[in-house]
């Protein structure tokens, strides 16, 4: 069992498979890019897979893959077979900004693959287009459908708010959970390596902080019922709407902190076990593995010093990676 010093229990399992991506989105690249990370400095499937085996003996149930884009790196769905074929994982699930879905969502499927989330912050074109800097919100759409299509059910709508861009989608968006069954997932934005101006006419990234507070106030005039049965392993509050098909969920990282009830461990793509989203800290896995060295200690270091919560909003972010390095 992995339970770190305030008795929290380690079940989940964050995995960057590449920091690299075919999209560009303001909060989370810098304008000027970021430099991609060599091939081998990228753990290899067979070693994600190793590490997985021996954090799933030591009771991790679920994994998500993440990016970067998960998408972009070569022949995900054998990643996929290999860690659902691992005793103990029940759940495998990915987080994608959906531009390649339509491809490889039938083939992601029959690898084992059970949910998605996709990142859809409007429904406008060309705001989308702003956002992503490159993305096509129409290969978006077709990628959602495909998703469906194979069952990749519930799909998971990851909606990152930001005052004067697109807190006027909320209800909009919200009402999607009716029309479909979707679960429209609200995300306060993190101030993640994304502090730098956005360029594009975007106001200053300070500004457009939109707390779940007023989020919350938007989606009451809709009416919320409470969900009994929560889904999924993260942090986010579900409601539904009435008549909704779908729910919506709020994902407050900074206004109503959800550290007390963590469960997770981020593995980066180079590599680095992270134990905290908002803390620097890093333990590297890889070297470890590349030399043959056991890594369950590593993984029960990083445990240990989880930290019990973070100090966004009185402390600035930690420098270093941006949240296209970690996988959000
Ligand atoms: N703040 C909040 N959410 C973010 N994401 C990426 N960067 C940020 C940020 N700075 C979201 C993406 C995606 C998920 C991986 O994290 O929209 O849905
Ligand atoms: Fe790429 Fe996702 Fe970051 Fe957008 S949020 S740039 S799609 S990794």
């Amino acid at each position: 069992m992995l339970i770190d010093s305030f008795g929290r229990r380690i079940t989940y399992l964050r995995i960057s498979v590449t920091d690299r991506c075919n999209s560009r989105c303001v909060y989370c690249m810098p304008l000027a890019g970021v430099p991609w990370k060599s091939h081998d400095e990228i753990l290899r499937y067979e070693e994600i897979a190793e590490i997985v085996r021996v954090v799933a003996a030591e009771g991790v149930r679920a994994v998500r893959l993440t990016g970067g884009e998960p998408l972009v790196r070569p022949n995900l769905p054998e990643l996929v077979g290999m860690l659902a074929a691992i005793p103990g994982i029940e759940d495998i699930s990915l987080t994608t900004n959906g531009l390649l879905l339509e491809q490889q969502a039938e083939d992601l499927v029959k690898a084992g693959l059970k949910r998605i989330n996709v990142s859809l912050d409007t429904m406008q074109p060309e705001l989308f287009r702003r956002i992503t800097r490159v993305g096509s919100i129409e290969r978006v759409m077709r990628g959602l459908e495909a998703a469906e299509k194979c069952g990749l059910t519930p799909i998971k709508i990851n909606m990152v708010v930001m005052r004067g861009i697109n807190e006027d989608e909320i209800i909009p968006m919200a009402r999607l959970s009716i029309s479909r069954p979707w679960h429209v997932r609200f995300i306060e934005l993190m101030p993640l390596g994304n502090q730098q101006p956005w360029g594009d006419g975007f106001p200053l990234p300070e500004t457009m902080y939109y707390p779940i507070r007023e989020i919350r106030a938007q989606l009451e005039t809709l009416g919320l019922e409470p969900v009994l049965d929560k889904s999924g392993n993260g942090p986010a509050v579900e409601y539904h709407l009435h008549g909704a098909q779908g729910r919506v969920g709020m994902i407050a990282a900074l206004g109503e902190a959800f550290c007390d009830t963590c469960n997770r461990l981020r593995l980066t793509a180079d590599g680095y076990l992270r134990p905290c989203l908002m803390s620097a800290e890093e333990i590297n896995l890889k070297e470890a593995l590349r030399s043959g060295q056991p890594i369950l200690p590593l993984i029960q270091q990083a445990v240990d010093v989880k930290p019990l919560g973070h100090e966004l909003a009185s402390r600035p972010a930690p420098e270093g990676r941006c949240m296209l390095q970690i996988g959000g």
